[in-house]
C-alpha cells in the first residue's frame, strides 16, 4: 500500500508516484465520463481525478459535497489542473458519508444569526479556514516577538475575585460558594510578575459583560497582554510600535499570500506601514475632531417625556469619550497608526500613573500616562499606560474606587515590597487581525464568538 501524505506535502517530485490521500470532499463535479473530486484536508486541496467505471453506480450515490474519503492513486503533475497537479485516483474508500446540504446551509447570502448557528460548518470553506490560519500565525509571531526580547509567557488565571476595567462589565459567577468573576484582563496578575521574571506576557482570554453590539466588541476575546518593568511612557510607546511593526513584517513575509488573500485588493506585498506612529495628544485630538470645516460631532440621543427619542450631533468636549464610529473616523481622517495619549484620570481606569507635570490640576482633570493605538478601518487596538507604582497613591485609589483593599492585598503588596515604574498593554487579537487582513468584523475572525444572547456552538 502507498503511503498516507498530506496534500500540501505534494510536490513537482511526486509526479508518478502512488500515494494515499485523505480528506473531505470540497467540492465535486461531473465531466462526462470522469468525476472530480477536490479533496481538502485542511493543509491544502487536491483535485483528485475518478472514473465512472471505478464508482460503480450505487455508490456513486454516496459522493457528497462533505462526505469524508480515502483516495488512493497516481499525482500528476499537469500546468492546467488546480495547483498544478492531480491525482489519478485508482481507489477510494468513503468514510463518513454526507447528504450534501452543507452548501445550502450556509451559503455568503445566508443572514448572519444562521451563519453563527452554523459557524463550525462554516469553518470547513476556504476563507474561514484561512482566517483562521492566519490567527494561529499571528499568536506565533506575537509568541516569536516576546521571545525574541526576552519576555517570559505566562498563564495567569482567568477565574478571579478581582475586578479591572470597572464594575459594569464583570461576569459574576458562584465560585464554591464564594463570588469570584471571569476576568477582564490579566494586567494585575503580569504585574505581580515582574519582580520575578521582570517582563512578562500572555495570551489569555479576557471577559467583558458588554451590551453593545458593535463591530468589534465580544463578551469573550483572546487578550495579548504585556508588562515591563523599569520604563518610561516613551519607551511603553516604542514597544507597543516595535511590536506591531515587527509582527506585521513577518506576517506578512511568511503568510503574504494568505493575508492578500483575504485583503482581497490584489496586494502582491504588504502595505507599508510608516514608522514612527503619530503620537497625539487626547486633549489635540479633542480640538482636531472640532476643527475645520468638516467637524467630527458627537451623536447625543435624548428620549423626551413622551417617549419620543431625537438625536444631535454636539462638538465635543475635553472629558469626553471618543466613541467607536467617531474614533474612527479620526484615524480614517488622519490615515495611518496613531497613538491617542494622556487621556484624563477621571476617564480612565484607577491603576494608571499620572503626568507628573499636571499635578498643581484636580486630580480627575490630570493627564495619565495612558495610550490607545488606533489603527486605520478598526480604531482602538491596544491600550495600555504605566502603572501607578507607589503604595500611598495606589491605596488612596482603591478607597476612592470603593474596592477593598483585602481582595487586592497581593497587588498592593507589590507596592510595599519594592515599588518600581513599570508599564504594560492589552491588545485584542481579533481587532489586531481585522486590521491585518482588512476584514470589517470582529465576528469573522473568532472561531466562536461570544456575544449577548448567544453562548454556541
Ligand atoms: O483597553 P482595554 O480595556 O485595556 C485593558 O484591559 C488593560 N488592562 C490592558 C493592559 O494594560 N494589560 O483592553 C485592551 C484591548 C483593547 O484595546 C481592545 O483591542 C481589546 O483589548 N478589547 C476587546 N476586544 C474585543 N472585545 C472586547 N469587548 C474588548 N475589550 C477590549
Ligand atoms: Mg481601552
Amino acid at each position: 500500500t502507498p503511503t498516507a501524505v498530506k496534500i500540501r506535502e505534494i510536490t513537482a517530485e511526486d509526479d508518478g508516484k502512488r500515494v494515499e490521500v485523505n480528506g473531505w470532499a470540497h467540492r465535486i463535479r461531473n465531466n462526462g465520463g470522469l468525476i472530480f473530486v477536490t479533496l481538502r484536508d485542511g493543509s491544502g486541496y487536491l483535485q483528485c481525478v475518478l472514473t465512472k467505471k471505478l464508482i460503480k453506480c450505487l455508490k456513486a450515490k454516496q459522493l457528497l459535497a462533505e462526505c469524508s474519503l480515502k483516495i488512493m492513486g497516481t499525482i500528476k503533475i499537469d500546468e492546467r489542473a488546480p495547483g498544478g497537479r492531480e491525482l489519478k485516483a485508482d481507489y477510494w474508500q468513503l468514510l463518513g458519508g454526507s447528504d450534501g446540504e452543507v452548501k445550502a446551509k450556509v451559503t455568503f447570502e445566508s443572514n448572519p444569526d444562521v451563519l453563527l448557528t452554523n459557524r463550525h460548518l462554516v469553518h470547513r470553506g476556504t476563507n474561514a479556514s484561512n482566517i483562521l490560519r492566519i490567527r494561529s500565525h499571528t499568536m506565533k509571531a506575537f509568541r516569536d516577538h516576546f521571545d525574541s526580547r526576552n519576555v517570559f509567557e505566562i498563564t495567569p488565571p482567568t477565574l478571579v475575585q478581582t475586578m479591572v476595567e470597572g464594575g459594569s462589565t464583570l461576569f459574576a459567577l458562584d465560585y464554591f460558594g464564594q463570588p469570584a468573576y471571569l476576568t477582564q484582563s490579566s494586567q494585575l496578575y503580569l504585574e505581580t510578575i515582574c519582580p520575578s521574571l521582570g517582563d512578562v506576557y500572555c495570551i489569555m482570554p479576557s471577559y467583558r459583560a458588554e451590551r453593545s453590539h458593535t463591530r468589534r466588541h465580544l463578551a469573550e476575546f483572546t487578550h495579548v497582554e504585556v508588562e515591563y518593568s523599569f520604563i518610561s511612557f516613551d519607551d511603553l510607546l516604542n514597544r507597543i510600535e516595535d511590536m506591531v511593526c515587527s509582527v506585521y513584517d513577518g506576517l506578512w513575509e511568511r503568510h503574504g499570500d494568505i493575508i492578500a488573500e483575504l485583503r482581497g485588493k490584489g496586494e502582491t506585498e504588504a502595505p507599508k506601514l510608516e514608522r514612527p506612529f503619530m503620537r497625539l495628544e487626547y486633549m489635540d485630538a479633542i480640538k482636531m475632531c472640532n476643527e475645520g470645516p468638516n467637524p467630527i460631532l458627537k451623536k447625543v440621543t435624548r428620549t423626551n417625556e413622551d417617549g419620543s427619542v431625537e438625536t444631535e450631533f454636539v462638538p465635543f468636549e475635553v472629558g469626553d469619550d471618543i466613541p467607536e464610529a467617531a474614533e474612527r473616523e479620526l484615524v480614517e481622517r488622519i490615515g495611518r497608526p496613531v497613538f491617542m495619549t494622556k487621556f484624563l484620570a477621571k476617564m480612565k481606569a484607577f491603576y494608571m500613573e499620572r503626568d507628573a507635570q499636571d499635578a498643581s490640576l484636580p486630580e480627575p482633570d490630570q493627564r495619565t500616562l495612558s495610550a490607545d493605538l488606533l489603527l486605520p478601518g478598526v480604531g482602538e487596538v491596544v491600550g495600555g499606560s504605566m502603572r501607578i507604582p507607589d503604595l500611598e497613591t495606589i491605596t488612596r485609589k482603591f478607597k476612592e474606587e470603593g474596592l477593598s483593599l483585602d481582595d487586592y492585598y497581593w497587588y498592593i503588596d507589590l507596592r510595599k515590597y519594592g515599588g518600581f515604574p513599570h508599564g504594560g498593554f492589552g491588545l485584542g487579537l481579533g481587532r489586531f487581525i481585522c486590521w491585518l487582513c482588512g476584514i470589517d468584523h470582529i465576528r469573522d475572525v473568532t472561531l466562536y464568538p461570544r456575544i449577548e444572547g448567544r453562548c454556541k456552538p
